[in-house]
């Protein structure tokens, strides 16, 4: 059976760290960092990611505000409230959650948050920067950042020459995840809903990653022997055995099938999920600590 890898775990060694540095920078006597997490409208599992970031924000000592804002808002009200959070000294890293109403225009929103303070490292600036390899002064976006340091924890640092294939080539996850492999050398395929033949791809993954949104679709016969496999997915599935009109989360892997071939594997929940806040706050700090020169 293959190790099971405790996001969860390593997420709260990630936040003890920034809890630490938070108070190390205070004492320089820098000002708290500050997160502003911004939600437009009521999306449910939006709603219970945005408490839980706001909620461990604090738990690092971080000034921490949130805006919750009328679904029938605005383009226009949004941009002038993200033109005050630019311009505030008090926050260094402001996070839009996404989906936005359809009204209003995602791209222009994020185009408009000043690139150091883009903490879910979706600017331009800060893409561009993770594809020319800029590593360095680029804010990474959480959800790949969180899994690269999950595969690190596996396999070492050293990643070199390994077939990594990342399922799902969203802006959020599969582009930057690819980048973030390849940055470590690995040989990089990203597939995608057109795909030809994705379970004879998958197999020959060292690290596969499934990041598309569709409960269970990674197979355990997909599964090369030994695979490190980081399931990304966060799918609500009704659970009849559990009572009538009950659910429960899936990832985008059947995990019981994976995990008897893979080497290690992402549980959902506990898995990915935890290591995208704990990143999240990790930009935060990163961010307080180059305002404060
Ligand atoms: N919606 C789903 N994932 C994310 C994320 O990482 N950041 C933001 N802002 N919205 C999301």
């Amino acid at each position: 059976m293959a190790e099971l890898i405790d996001g969860k775990s390593v997420a709260e060694g990630v936040v003890r760290r920034v809890k630490a540095l938070t108070i190390e920078l205070m004492e320089k006597g820098a000002q708290k960092p500050g997160l502003a997490v911004v939600i437009v409208g009521e999306d449910p599992a939006s709603q219970v990611y945005v408490a839980s970031k706001s909620r461990t924000a604090k738990e690092c000592g971080f000034h921490s505000v949130q805006h919750t804002l009328p679904a029938e808002m605005s383009e226009q009200e949004l941009l002038a409230i993200i033109g005050e959070l630019n311009a505030d000294p008090g926050i260094n890293g402001i996070l839009v959650q996404l989906p936005l109403p359809g009204h209003i225009d995602a791209g222009k929103v994020i185009q408009a948050i000043a690139p150091q303070k883009d903490v879910d490292g979706f600017h331009f600036i800060n893409v561009g920067k993770l594809g020319t390899g800029e590593l360095e002064t680029a804010f990474v976006p959480c959800t790949p950042a969180g899994s690269m340091l999950l595969i690190e924890r596996v396999r070492g640092k050293d990643l070199s020459g390994l077939n990594a294939v990342v399922v799902g080539r969203s802006n959020i996850v599969g582009k930057p995840m690819a980048n973030l492999l390849l940055a470590a050398n690995c040989t990089v395929t990203v597939a995608h809903s057109r795909t030809k033949d994705l379970a004879a791809l998958a197999r020959t993954a060292d690290i596969l990653v499934a990041a598309v949104g569709r409960p269970e679709m990674v197979r355990g016969d997909w599964v090369k022997p030994g695979a490190t496999v980081i399931d990304v997915g966060i799918n609500r599935i009704a659970a009849p055995e559990k009572g009538e009109g009950k659910t429960r989360l899936v990832g985008d892997v059947a995990y019981a099938e994976a995990a008897k071939t893979a080497g290690a594997i992402t549980p959902v929940p506990g898995g990915v999920g935890p290591m995208t806040i704990a990143m999240l706050m990790a930009n935060t700090l990163a961010s307080a600590y180059l305002a404060a020169g």
